[in-house]
């Protein structure tokens, strides 16, 4: 079917449901980092995430085809699969994480670490940032809306040296100024009546753009929270396996939560999320809430999830993305001096995020300019996409078994790409 009818006979049945790019594309397969549209057209997925190991990763369909067939029923039967599992993914966190709750979402997954926060302190405020999105459900949904409004809920505007709180401030006081925030928000709770439950962060702020963030704000954060009684948790939906240089993404921002939360790419598109966290808090939430979730904890998703975490252990996935990751970095960071759009190279192992401005000066965001450029990478034959607090950032996230070899063919590209919006 052509990309016309498909479109029109999509809207008459989904509505107007997003799409990326002026001119949204078909995709029929994929294969490791490539992807392919009709007509065969190959493209460089540069922006999913969920494909951790690659589209099609043959030993993940065999894991997911040899469950299916065995057995998959719900988590009220012994299975040692999901124990195996549990175990795995603990021991690849930090120690006090000690046990687990799957779910399918992240969404789900957010909501379980909320309850988890709340039920254990019997708190209900939580402190969140102001551009962040951490899932679409009406509890989880409340944390989206801007500015935040409901009277469980604050936010702080997230911490970044590149639009700060206050210009002229070094590092170490712009900390000081976005840890102000974070001690107020718990402070307004505490007049208000509403007993303080803790806060919530994408460890890499990826939502927000991928800011850098003042050193030592989310370890000084964590303890200010824990200072009034409340947990300090991580949402790690984008920053964990392996994406951000580190198996999480708090060993990247140098913390340790109390909680920390998993989804995206932990099925390689299997659904499939989880909450860790110590041994107390989780026996708190299950005894609350009595959580069941019908496909969670099942063998299936301990079948996909363990042959997820047998390809990235036995191909080194973490080394080899971080490495061309910091190439990438470096290489567009070359870029950046003949780029006046170009304002920031940011990001860490292999996530990278592009400030792209009208005025460097004045770091007018250009977010109509971001989007040009997905668009027009596109066209080239590379899917990125255009995001951040103020949707200028260009978002460059590949699956993590992207190579050398992808990384100088979309350089090339980018490097023709920026000599062409000169013109
Ligand atoms: C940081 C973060 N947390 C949570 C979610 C929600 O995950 P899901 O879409 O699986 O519900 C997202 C989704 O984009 C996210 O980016």
């Amino acid at each position: 079917m052509s990309n016309i009818e498909l479109l029109a006979q999509r809207q008459q049945i989904l509505g107007n449901a997003h799409l990326f790019y002026r001119e949204p594309i078909q995709i029929v397969r994929g294969q490791g980092v490539l992807l392919y549209d009709q007509h065969d057209r190959e493209y460089i997925d540069m922006y999913n995430n969920v494909p951790c190991v690659g589209h099609g990763n043959p030993a993940v369909v065999a894991a997911m085809q040899n469950q299916m067939a065995e057995l998959n029923v719900h988590s009220r039967y012994l299975h040692e699969g999901i124990v195996e599992f549990g175990q795995r993914l603990l021991s690849r966190h930090a120690d006090a994480l000690n046990s687990i709750v799957f779910a399918c979402s992240g969404t789900e997954a957010v909501e379980v670490a909320l309850m988890t926060a709340r039920h254990s302190t019997g708190g209900q405020g939580i402190i969140c940032t102001d551009a962040t999105y951490h899932g679409n459900s009406t509890e989880i949904g409340k944390m989206s809306a801007r500015p935040v409004t409901d009277p469980n809920f604050r936010s702080i505007p997230f911490p970044q040296t590149y639009r700060p709180l206050a210009d002229g401030a070094n590092e170490d006081e712009l900390c000081n100024l976005y840890l102000k925030k974070v001690q107020e928000a718990i402070d307004d709770f505490a007049k208000q009546d509403i007993p303080f439950a803790g806060m919530i962060v994408c460890s890499i702020l990826a939502n927000e753009g991928l800011p850098d963030i003042p050193a030592g704000f989310m370890p000084k954060a964590a303890a200010l929270v824990r200072a009034a009684g409340g947990l300090f948790i991580a949402d790690e939906v984008q920053a964990g396996y392996c994406r951000s240089g580190h198996w999480w993404g708090y060993q990247s921002s140098g913390f340790t939560p109390d909680i920390a939360i998993m989804g995206k790419p932990m099925g390689n598109g299997l659904p499939l999320s989880a909450v860790a966290a110590n041994r107390d808090l989780i026996a708190a939430f299950r005894e609350k809430t009595g959580y069941f979730n019908t496909f969670a904890s099942s063998p299936l998703q301990a079948a996909v999830g363990m042959a997820v975490l047998d390809v990235l252990e036995a191909d080194n996935i973490l080394e080899g993305a971080t490495r061309v990751g910091q190439y990438l970095h470096t290489e567009l960071k070359k870029m950046q001096p003949d780029c006046e759009p170009m304002a920031e190279v940011r990001g860490c192992g292999l996530f990278i995020g592009l400030e792209w401005v009208s005025d460097r000066r004045l770091k007018i965001a250009d977010r109509k300019g971001a989007f040009d450029v997905a668009n027009r990478m596109k066209q080239k034959g590379f899917l990125i996409s255009n995001a951040g607090a103020l949707g200028n950032v260009v978002k460059i996230r590949p699956p993590l078994v992207f190579k050398m070899e992808h990384a100088d063919l979309f350089l090339n590209a980018f490097a023709e790409m920026l000599t062409e919006i000169e013109k």
